[in-house]
C-alpha cells in the first residue's frame, strides 16, 4: 500500500475526487497519508480534516527563500513517509530538490490536452479562457508526471471534454473538472501506485 500525499492550494474538489475513489474502492493500491496544503484558508483543509486525514498548511510566505520553503515541504513529505505526491491543484512551483527526491513518483492534473494550453502562467480559468478565445470544440484534462519542466512530464492519462455554444470560462471550466478531472485523477492515481505505469524516452507505458 503506497502512502500518497496530496498537495493542495484551494477548494480541494479533486483531493475530494482522491478521498471519494477511497472510499469506493477505486483507489486501493494506495491511501491518502497527509494532505498540504500551501494556503492555510484552502477549503481542501476542511475536507481533509472531514475525513479524518492529517492535514497541514506549509505556506510559501513564512520562508524567506523557494529553497527554504521545499525544505519545508520536504521535511513534512518525509516525515509521513509519503511514497507518491499527487499535486491535486497546488498552485506552487515544486523546486528541484522535491522533484529529484521523488522521481517519477510526483503527478499533476491539468485541465486541459496538453500540448494544448499548458506551461507557464496557464493555471485557473486563464486555460479555459484561452480555450474559448482560440474556438477549440473539444477540451479536456491531462494527468502527468511531474519534471522540471511545466506540465512537460509524460502523460498518464487524459479524457475528452465537449466545448458547447455559449460556454463561459467558468461553465467550461466546471464541465472538465465533472466530466474529466475527478475521473482521470483517482484512476491514474491507483496506476502509479500499483506499480502499472513506466516511462521510456518521456513517453509512458501502463500495464
Ligand atoms: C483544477 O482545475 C485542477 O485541474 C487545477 O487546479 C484546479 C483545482 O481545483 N490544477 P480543486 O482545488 O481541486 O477544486
Amino acid at each position: 500500500m503506497k502512502k500518497i500525499a496530496v498537495l493542495v492550494s484551494g477548494g480541494g474538489t479533486n483531493l475530494q475526487a482522491l478521498i471519494d475513489a477511497q472510499n469506493n474502492g477505486i483507489l486501493k493500491s494506495g491511501k491518502i497519508c497527509c494532505v498540504i496544503s500551501s494556503s492555510k484558508k484552502a477549503y481542501a483543509l476542511t475536507r481533509a480534516q472531514n475525513a479524518g486525514i492529517p492535514a497541514e498548511a506549509v505556506s510559501r510566505r513564512d520562508y524567506t527563500s523557494s529553497v527554504q520553503f521545499d525544505e519545508a515541504l520536504l521535511g513534512v513529505l518525509e516525515r509521513y513517509g509519503a511514497d507518491i505526491i499527487v499535486l491535486a491543484g497546488f498552485l506552487c512551483i515544486l523546486g528541484e530538490s522535491v522533484i529529484k527526491s521523488y522521481p517519477n513518483r510526483i503527478i499533476n492534473i491539468h485541465p486541459s490536452l496538453i500540448p494544448s494550453f499548458c506551461g507557464d502562467g496557464f493555471y485557473g480559468l486563464r486555460v479555459h479562457e484561452e480555450a474559448l478565445k482560440k474556438g477549440v470544440k473539444v477540451t479536456g484534462a491531462t494527468v502527468h508526471f511531474v519534471n522540471e519542466i511545466t506540465d512537460g512530464g509524460a502523460i498518464i492519462m487524459q479524457k475528452a471534454v465537449n466545448v458547447q455554444n455559449g460556454d463561459t470560462p467558468e461553465i467550461l471550466q466546471r464541465r472538465v473538472m465533472e466530466q474529466a478531472e475527478w475521473e482521470i485523477l483517482p484512476k491514474s492515481c491507483e496506476l502509479v501506485c500499483a506499480g502499472r505505469v513506466s516511462v521510456t524516452d518521456g513517453v509512458t507505458v501502463i500495464e
